[in-house]
């Protein structure tokens, strides 16, 4: 990243991507397939499943996919598809959903998954257990009609999910970063305070790009640059992201007032005590860390131009267990975060459109951005010449 405080050249800005990228049906399903099933997708945490027979739906651009807590207490995941004449095992709409209320996040099944249409009854290691009236034999084992899986795998809390039909890329490869940026922040040992769903007008690539640079915090974010002036100063260039960003002299976290009455997470750096970082784990998991909480956003892509996005609110388990606990000072300011890039990225969506856009820029201080441009094309290749 360019650390320059004078203004940049305007003959360095980087053509973005073509417009049509970001709204095209055809990119969307390529995207899913080469990058959402391909890749390791975080789809939620592990204490959304706290007891044996729990069961998540979750959709990953376009797949339903279930997360059972099986038998032996560990986690499996299946398509949620029955083998019989493929009906939707679960029929509950998708998590992340922001109209249902919390304590329905996470449905019971009674010991096994019972098909609604023709009651095939799986077990939670996604082998069948019964079919009303079919005699399986050595020429026609149940084991045939077992639930199709689907790679499952934990990190810090965070289920991840693998669609691939081939075998899967190494999980500990979409680790190696986050892993030395935030090894600290003891993730596993991190609870959900509170969740925040929107639904989003904006592609996904949108909403990454705008993670990816602080260009616009000046201009969007009033209350975010009161709490960390260095977001605006040189247009969000040259931000030590290794260290973390300071806050205002006074303030160590990202709340209104720039402090909290929770302790900071055990085991950080002297900086990290007072500093914000951040990371994103592609392709859809992206942290935001403070001393004594983690944004942790999940983005869904639902459509080329629409994405849900959660955000979870974790903080250590010694503050969530204490009577009287209370995540709003965090939530609150968020809140007003989260909806200035929302309502920014819907437009940008919405500009880009017009008959008039030519096609966008990056300046040199977005440079991170680009690493979404440079993602894609590593695991897409380059479509232009097929698009
Ligand atoms: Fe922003």
């Amino acid at each position: 990243m360019s650390v320059e405080s004078q203004p940049v050249r305007a003959s360095d800005l980087k053509a973005a991507l073509p417009p049509h990228f970001y709204a095209s049906p055809e990119v969307f399903r390529l995207e899913a397939e080469r990058i959402f099933h391909r890749q390791w997708f975080a789809v939620g945490r592990t204490e959304q499943l706290p007891a044996r027979g729990d069961v998540l739906v979750v959709e990953v651009a376009g797949e339903s996919v279930i997360v059972v807590r099986g038998k032996d207490e560990a986690l499996a995941a299946f398509y949620n598809v029955c083998r019989h004449r493929g009906s939707q095992l679960v029929r509950e709409p998708p998590l992340p959903d922001a109209d249902r209320p919390k304590a329905r996040n996470s449905g019971r099944a009674s010991g096994a998954i019972v098909c609604p249409y023709h009651a095939w009854t799986y077990n939670h290691d996604g082998s069948l257990r019964a079919a009303p009236f079919v005699q399986f034999d050595d020429a026609c084992p149940k084991g045939k009609f077992s639930l199709t899986p689907v790679a499952l795998e934990t990190w810090g809390g965070f289920i991840f999910l693998n669609l691939s039909r081939e075998a899967p890329p190494p999980f500990e490869d979409q680790l190696v970063k986050v892993k030395r940026m935030l090894g600290r922040y003891p993730f596993a040992d991190l609870r959900r305070g509170a969740q925040l769903v929107y639904d989003v007008a904006a592609n996904w690539k949108v909403l990454m790009e705008n993670y990816n640079e602080c260009y616009h915090c000046g201009p969007v974010h009033p209350e975010l640059c009161a709490l960390v002036p260095a977001f605006r100063e040189q247009g969000g260039a040259g931000l030590a992201w290794e260290d973390g960003i300071p806050h205002r002299p006074g303030a160590w976290t990202f709340t209104a007032s720039g402090t909290s009455t929770r302790a900071p997470f055990p085991g950080l750096s002297e900086a990290e005590r007072t500093h914000h970082k951040g990371e994103i784990v592609y392709p859809n998991l992206l942290l935001s860390a403070a001393a004594e909480h983690i944004a942790a956003f999940t983005l869904w892509p639902t459509a080329p131009d629409r994405t849900r996005i959660a955000c979870e609110f974790l903080f250590h388990e010694s503050e969530t267990s204490k009577p009287g606990f209370d995540p709003s000072d965090v939530v609150d300011f968020w809140d007003v975060v989260n909806l200035q890039d929302w309502r920014i990225c819907e437009s940008v969506q919405a500009g880009m459109r017009s008959r008039g856009f030519r096609g966008a820029y990056y300046a040199p201080m977005e440079d991170a951005s680009m690493d979404i441009r440079r993602y894609r094309e590593t695991h897409l290749g380059d479509l232009t010449a097929i698009l």
